[in-house]
């Protein structure tokens, strides 16, 4: 029997399954600081982590237990898989099930951006709606617009092909090699990142957090965005420069930005992106469907028992044992 530590509670699937499966579970509800999640992490073979869990080297290595962490996440960036890897340690995560909610969440931000969602809802929430107003509330039209995806992985090309079959658009993408076959669905033009930012009217954001996409989007590539166009991020927040970002927004150089992630999370309620109505932040919520969340847990726990045997994982970050 091994011990298995989630360290915040998730949809209890992965609990039964990992106790049907002859594991002992502790779920916790979160930790106060690294410090704590550590002294219980010493005492387990295997850990569900959330991405807001840091798991560095220094983590890693007085953990001494673990044989597995399986993060309740597709992104990984919390956890030192290069690391993980050195010592043994297997690491999990979860592609494929949240493509669609992430994506569908990324549209939502989209809409709610161009349709000036914020304001017009608190014109009505503030009783200030008087009645049908010619002019004002005046949104961007998305139809046959031109969007850049940044990062065509599998929730980036969800996105586009909501994008293209839907709303008729044309697709650019950067990604470190050509995808052949989602160019053929999509028409998508792999192009260079200047070009993608100087050509696109919408620039959507789905890139994992390495040392090369961290504040990617600054100061200058916010300039280098088309006046007018819109900002969408749902991958981290620590893509984007938010000073920067609040510039763009501030001189209505960018129309709008909608942000799923923010650097830091959780956002400081002073942030001045809060004051302006042309920047929507949702809390982190991309992979938070009903259906998404249910096969993470499944996801995640069968990467948790499939490592203790040292056999490849489900969503197999490090693939130690393939
Ligand atoms: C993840 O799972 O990494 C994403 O942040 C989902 O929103």
């Amino acid at each position: 029997m091994s011990n298995v530590l989630i360290t915040k509670e998730i949809p209890s699937t992965a609990k039964n399954y990992l106790e049907e499966k002859g594991h002992k579970v502790k779920i916790a509800c979160g930790f106060e600081d690294n410090k704590a999640l550590l002294e219980e992490a010493k005492k387990v073979d295997a850990l569900i982590t959330m991405l807001s869990d840091k798991i560095d080297q220094d983590f890693l290595s007085h953990a001494k237990n673990l044989k597995v962490i399986s993060n309740y996440a597709v992104g990984h960036n919390n956890i030192d898989s290069n690391f993980a890897t050195k010592l043994g340690i297997a690491i999990g995560n979860t592609p494929d099930v949240l493509t669609n909610a992430t994506a569908e969440l990324a549209m939502t931000l989209l809409f709610a951006v161009a349709r000036n969602a914020k304001s017009a809802m608190r014109n009505v929430s503030e009783g200030k709606w008087q009645g049908w107003e010619p002019m004002g509330f005046h949104g961007v039209e998305l139809n046959a617009k031109t969007i850049g995806i940044v990062g065509a992985g599998r929730i980036g090309q969800a996105m586009a092909k909501m994008c293209h079959h839907g709303l008729n658009m044309n697709i650019l993408y950067t990604a470190r090699s050509k995808k052949t076959e989602f160019e053929k669905q999509t028409k998508a033009q792999h192009v260079d990142f200047e070009n993608l930012l100087s050509q696109s009217d919408i620039v959507s954001v789905h890139c994992p957090l390495t040392e090369q996409t961290e504040l990617l989007f600054n100061d200058w590539a916010f300039k280098k965005m088309k006046k007018g166009s819109i900002f969408i991020n749902t991958a981290r927040g620590e893509v984007h420069d938010e000073g920067a970002l609040y510039d763009a927004l501030k001189s209505a150089h960018l129309f709008g930005a909608g942000l799923d992630v923010t650097n830091p999370e959780p956002m400081s309620p002073n942030s001045k992106l809060l004051e302006l109505d042309s920047a929507i932040i949702f809390p982190h919520i991309g992979s938070a469907t009903v259906k998404a969340r249910e096969e993470m847990a499944l996801v995640c726990a069968k990467n948790v028992d499939l490592g203790l045997q040292n056999k490849p994982l489900v969503g197999d970050v490090n693939n130690i044992y393939s």
